[in-house]
């Protein structure tokens, strides 16, 4: 895709289980990379970030289907999203700060769903071609502790929300076990255990070496 081989910003993504505290830390995250690095910073998130993907994240989220279903929506999602709006910012010199991306697919559809990881990165090479995050931070928690504390928010409800324990190892073991080949060396590990204040201090040193 012509829009990323000519990209100057950065391409940040998180990841990790539900639960284990993107939201909580991703203004902070954007706010230490506008301070550290002098760049404007697109905050966006996975299946969403364009008008349609957003549309589309509805049906993900509350529309029962099959987990193949779901590759192929999600992956829909991304390619207006990268099109639209991650290519063209990259483009300008911003930077993107995504909440989710392909290696979202690989854990829950692939880890938490059962489908084929050799099946989901041929589809994600498709759709986002060469765009290739410069750094992936995935917040790691263990699945029981994580439902805790989506039980103790209340949670939204959605279709991933509502799933088991067991789900969510599958989802964590694909995270932590089986990264897409490349991905090892750009991947942050953070402990979502920690309390708020040394995670802080942890992604500061993630961010300035970025
Ligand atoms: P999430 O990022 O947790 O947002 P919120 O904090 O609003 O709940 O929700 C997005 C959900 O979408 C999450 O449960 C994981 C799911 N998802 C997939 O299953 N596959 C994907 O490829 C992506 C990007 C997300």
């Amino acid at each position: 895709m012509s829009q990323t081989s000519k990209r100057l910003g950065k391409f940040i993504v998180l990841e990790g289980i539900d639960g284990a505290g993107k939201s909580t830390h991703i203004d902070f995250i954007a706010e230490t990379i506008r301070a550290a690095h002098g760049v404007q910073v697109l905050i966006t998130r996975e299946p969403g970030g364009t008008p349609l993907a957003e549309k589309i994240r509805e049906l993900v989220l509350h529309q029962a289907m099959d987990v193949q279903t779901e590759v192929l929506l999600v992956a829909a999602a991304r390619r207006d999203h990268v099109r639209q709006l991650i290519g063209p910012a990259l483009e300008r010199g911003d930077w993107v700060l995504c909440d989710r991306f392909v290696d979202s697919t690989r854990a829950y559809q692939g880890g938490g769903g059962g489908v084929d990881l050799g099946w989901i990165d041929g589809i994600n090479r498709e759709v986002s071609g060469p765009l290739e995050p410069d750094r992936v931070i995935l917040f790691d928690l263990p699945s029981q502790i994580a439902a805790a504390r989506r039980g103790g928010r209340g949670g939204h409800g959605d279709r991933f929300e509502a799933q088991d324990v067991a789900y969510f190892e599958r989802v964590r073991d694909v995270y932590l076990t089986q990264m897409r080949p490349g991905a090892q060396e750009k991947t942050s590990i953070l402990n979502a255990e920690l309390d708020v204040s040394r995670i802080q201090m942890e992604l500061q040193k993630i961010i300035i070496n970025i």
